[in-house]
């Protein structure tokens, strides 16, 4: 083995470690800068060693594999991956910089479908080789087009979903379960037949491999469509697990060690995210990533009449929050759109300085991301002490004096507790109700994300501050 392989293979392993760094990293506040800079410097140290790879034809084999010649694409080659290169970052450059923190979801849906569409084309490239290969590179096409199909049309469906340009509501066809099983059936079948046909019968393998191609775009369309919008935090971890799965696939039919570990940590960490979130929002996992199985659709219209709202403003909360001993922030989506949490930032620091106790109680889902409105909160220089997630603070909520709920709404429902038909129904929430006094901050009595009417606005210990949460909390900043 020359020194060069050596040096390279010892690159990809640098890389791989600094991957499990950059994960460990990023399960901290605290840490989750430092998790950014090994994942930055791993991924920059792979694209070196992968580019040069291919520009001088060497194949960073497994050790001990014997490795075959193969001609590098030399400085042509280096030229069309560098433009490729500089084209994919201006465009990811530009949307990075657009994007609002609360269009991160449907970006990151966007990315997904990449990582599927491109295992997609390394499987079907890797078919057309012609030199001897294991059956077991028969699979590998399968398996990595498959996973890299449903990846694709998957996140394609939630990105539409999650940008609202598709209804949020689950798609419910008629025998759906069967459809999706029969769909797995039926790829499980083809990777037989295509392992065991000849190479020479190109016909008949191209054949199973656009049949089974077709099969699993319509299977990643159906799982995610019929998955309803309470539910879409799940599938958005889920489908990220997909894309490592996907990628690690990928990293098997290009012989790339680096691809696989890097594939198997997104497709493993995603898994758990997944599964942490199931957990959190009550939902079984196995139900979740089967497209809903064995979970009938809510049934209640949530068009009950709960009685008249009260109202509160600016200068009516100011006065109560001076009053109050204890107060609990529950932040939601709609802190986000307002960018109201500099003002929020603002408003703790205030009433901390006058001995008031602030905290704030976070809803593993508030939001539109995974740890969105930790992001917000540390962004405008909150300490972390004081956010508490929702199981640490939901038990002290009832011994608060005043609860300020800005712009979060499915989060705070009551009736994921009390209705059974809702379509939220099971999902732990923050209890605010229980506290002696809640100020709701949003601009109408319109609905959260899952479309359910919140009976929390009718209670008698609620109040409505209407309007821009930002505007509303720094009205308050300036009464007190
Ligand atoms: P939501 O239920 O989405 O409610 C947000 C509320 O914010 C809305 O009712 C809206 O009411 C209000 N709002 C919007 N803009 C505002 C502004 N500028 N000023 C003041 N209020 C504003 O929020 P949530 O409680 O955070 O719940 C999150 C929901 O999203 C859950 O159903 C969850 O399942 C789903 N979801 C979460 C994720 C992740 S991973 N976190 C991903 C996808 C989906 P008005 O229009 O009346 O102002």
């Amino acid at each position: 083995m020359s020194i060069t392989m050596t040096l390279m293979q010892g690159a990809y392993i640098i890389a791989g470690l600094l991957f499990i760094l950059a994960l460990a990293g990023l399960s901290k506040h605290e840490t989750a800068p430092n998790g950014n800079k090994f994942g930055i410097v791993g991924m920059t140290i792979a694209l070196i060693v992968t580019v040069y790879a291919a520009v001088a034809g060497i194949d960073v084999a497994p050790l001990g594999k014997s490795v075959g010649d193969r001609a590098g694409t030399g400085m042509v080659g280096l030229g069309l991956i560098a433009g490729a290169m500089a084209v994919g970052a201006a465009i990811g450059i530009w949307r990075a910089r657009r994007v609002e923190m609360t269009g991160m979801p449907e970006l990151i849906a966007l990315l997904h479908s990449f990582v599927g569409i491109a295992a997609v084309l390394v499987g079907w490239n890797s078919s057309y080789e012609t030199a001897e290969y294991p059956a077991i590179h028969d699979v590998e096409v399968f398996v990595g087009v498959f996973i890299g199909a449903v990846t694709f049309t998957g996140s394609i469906v939630a990105y539409l979903k999650l940008s609202a340009k598709i209804k949020s509501a689950p798609l419910v066809l008629p025998a759906r379960h069967w459809m999706n099983l029969g769909a797995i059936a039926a790829f499980f079948v083809m990777t037989v037949i295509y392992t065991l046909t000849p190479h020479e019968n190109v016909m008949l393998r191209q054949s199973l491999l656009g049949a089974t191609t077709v099969i699993a775009l319509l299977l990643g369309w159906h799982l995610v469509a019929s998955i309803g919008g309470g539910d879409m935090p799940v599938v958005v971890s889920m489908l990220n697990s997909y894309s490592g799965w996907a990628a690690a696939a990928a990293g098997f039919l290009l012989d790339n060690d680096l691809l696989i570990i890097t594939g198997a940590l997104v497709g493993s960490s995603g898994a758990f995210l997944s599964y942490i979130m199931c957990r959190a929002m009550n939902r079984s996992f196995i139900s979740v990533i089967a497209g809903g199985f064995g979970v009938e659709s809510g049934t209640s219209a949530g068009d009950v009449d709960y009685g008249e709202h009260r109202e509160i403003n600016a200068e009516g909360a100011a006065a109560l929050l001076t009053e109050a001993r204890s107060v609990v922030i529950t932040p939601g989506y709609g802190m986000a759109t307002a960018q109201a949490q500099y003002a929020v930032a603002e408003l703790t620091r205030k009433l901390r300085e006058r001995g008031i106790d602030v905290r704030f109680g976070i809803h593993p889902v508030a939001g539109r991301l995974p740890g969105h409105m930790n992001v917000l909160l540390a962004e405008a220089k909150v300490p972390y002490d004081i956010v508490l997630e929702m199981d640490e603070i939901n038990d002290d909520l009832a011994a608060t004096d005043v609860v300020l709920v800005i712009g979060a709404n499915d989060t705070v429902n009551p009736a994921a507790m009390d209705d059974p038909g809702s379509p939220i129904a099971g999902m732990p929430v923050l209890r605010v109700w229980e506290a002696k006094d809640v100020i709701v901050f949003k601009r109408s009595m319109a609905t959260g994300y899952a479309g359910v009417q919140n009976p929390l606005f009718f209670k008698e210990n609620s109040q409505m501050l209407f309007g821009d949460a930002k505007a509303r909390v720094e009205d308050i900043l300036a009464a007190l």
